[in-house]
């Protein structure tokens, strides 16, 4: 008789990003006249650059010929597309990251949450708390947490690492000693960054202790102050102790068009096993590859015109972020991040829970958020409000919120 992976069960609720869009549209089924304005989910709204749309159309007139049709695409990745991203990204940043370490993918979600699969279920995992639930749900779904306490929110066998006000957002090494640590920068949900000595000494204890670091860079576009690390190659020794993650979705817009890539180096080993070759066996396996349409797009963000098409809408969304951090200080509120991140994380007023506070503005202003408490029993009584909107619809957020 067939039997279902029970870890399932164990998962509370539904993925979080599910639960607030059916929120927001049982409101909207009941408040027909009212227009919502969603500052939730981290979805972008911008059309693709040029630069971008003018590479698929090159790549879907190939596609329309015999000599340059393509089917599969290598296992890896297009050669065309890693060996710019090993320049670009790593290379001109002085990190010693070559072509052939780079697998590309449909996105970064989809690597943070199969990741895991390459590592023994007894691995103990440390997160941020608050922290993207992807990395969580795809251990519990794999068997990795332990029990769930509904009261607290806590899975009994994962190190949290608060970050709150009180820490500046910034995890503290923990006290029990984790195999595998994830680590998101410039941060989702708070929009803090960490500073290079900081990372260093991630880099420096996880090579210590035998851990591994998931590094998840999928903001690093965002970064505006020029001191910080856009990426975990920076720090000496990373090359045995850190994989990389990296999005096309929030630098380029392609969270519809789907493409990411991680790194994983070849000097990293667990137990004496390349990880590499795991990472490779599992990619060839499941993984049929991301299409030569959307990889000639990917390849276009690495030109000068790229660059700067990306730079202004990257600078378009960070306008938005500087809307909704002045606009709430001025109201009163208590915010952080934005300045590194397209993410504003609001301390909720008066203590109201991090729900409380999302039917709130939803009700008084017709503004959806994400509640904190949705990222981590650290992450209640705050709230999380993304600059991925349109200019309008954000002036318009931040007007009406403060009327209330
Ligand atoms: C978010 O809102 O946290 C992200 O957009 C979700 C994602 O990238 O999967």
């Amino acid at each position: 008789m067939a039997k279902v992976n029970a870890n399932y069960l164990k998962l509370p609720g539904s993925y979080l990003f599910s639960t607030v869009a059916k929120k927001i549209a049982a409101y909207s089924q009941a408040n027909p006249d009212k227009k919502v304005i969603r500052l939730s989910i981290g979805d972008v709204t911008q059309p693709l650059a040029p630069v971008i749309i003018d590479a698929m159309h090159g790549a879907v007139d190939e596609m329309a010929h015999a000599e340059t049709f393509r089917g599969y695409a290598p296992d890896l990745g297009y050669e065309f597309l890693r060996s710019k991203i090993a320049e670009w990204d790593y290379q001109r940043r002085g990190c010693d990251i070559t072509a052939d370490e780079i697998f590309v993918s449909d996105g970064a979600k989809s690597d943070c949450a199969n990741i895991q699969e390459i590592f023994a279920v007894d691995n103990k995992i440390a997160v941020c708390d608050p922290v993207y639930p992807v990395y969580v749900d795809s251990n519990v779904m794999a068997g990795r947490t332990g029990t769930y306490d509904a009261a607290t929110g806590i899975w009994s066998d994962v190190i949290y690492m608060p970050c709150t006000m009180e820490n500046q957002f910034s995890p503290e090494l923990p006290k029990e000693t984790p195999d595998l640590i994830y680590l998101c920068f410039p941060n989702n949900p708070t929009g803090a960054m960490i500073s290079k000595e900081d990372l260093q000494r991630w880099v420096d204890y996880a090579n210590k202790v035998g851990a591994v670091i998931l590094y998840d860079a999928a903001y690093e576009a965002y970064i505006s102050e020029e001191d910080k690390p856009h990426s975990i190659y920076e720090c000496e020794g990373a090359r045995t102790c850190a994989i990389e993650f990296h999005s096309f979705s929030k630098n380029a817009g392609f969270t519809g068009v789907r493409l990411g890539y991680t790194v994983v180096p070849k000097d990293l080993k667990v137990e004496g096993v390349a990880l590499h070759g795991l990472w490779a066996r599992r990619h060839g396996t499941k993984f049929n590859g991301a299409p030569y349409i959307v990889q000639k797009a990917g390849a276009a963000v690495y030109s000068e015109e790229g660059q700067e098409q990306l730079k202004a809408q990257v600078g378009y969304y960070m306008n938005n972020a500087r809307v909704i951090y002045e606009g709430l200080k001025d109201a009163g509120y208590t915010v952080s991040g934005g300045v590194n991140a397209p993410y504003i994380w609001v301390k909720t007023p008066n203590g109201m829970s991090s729900w409380e506070f999302f039917d709130y503005l939803l009700e008084k202003a017709s503004v959806a958020g994400t509640p904190g408490s949705g990222f981590g029993p650290s992450g209640e009584t705050y709230f999380r409000m993304t600059a991925f909107g349109s200019y309008e619809n954000t002036v318009e957020a931040i007007e009406r919120i403060k009327k209330i």
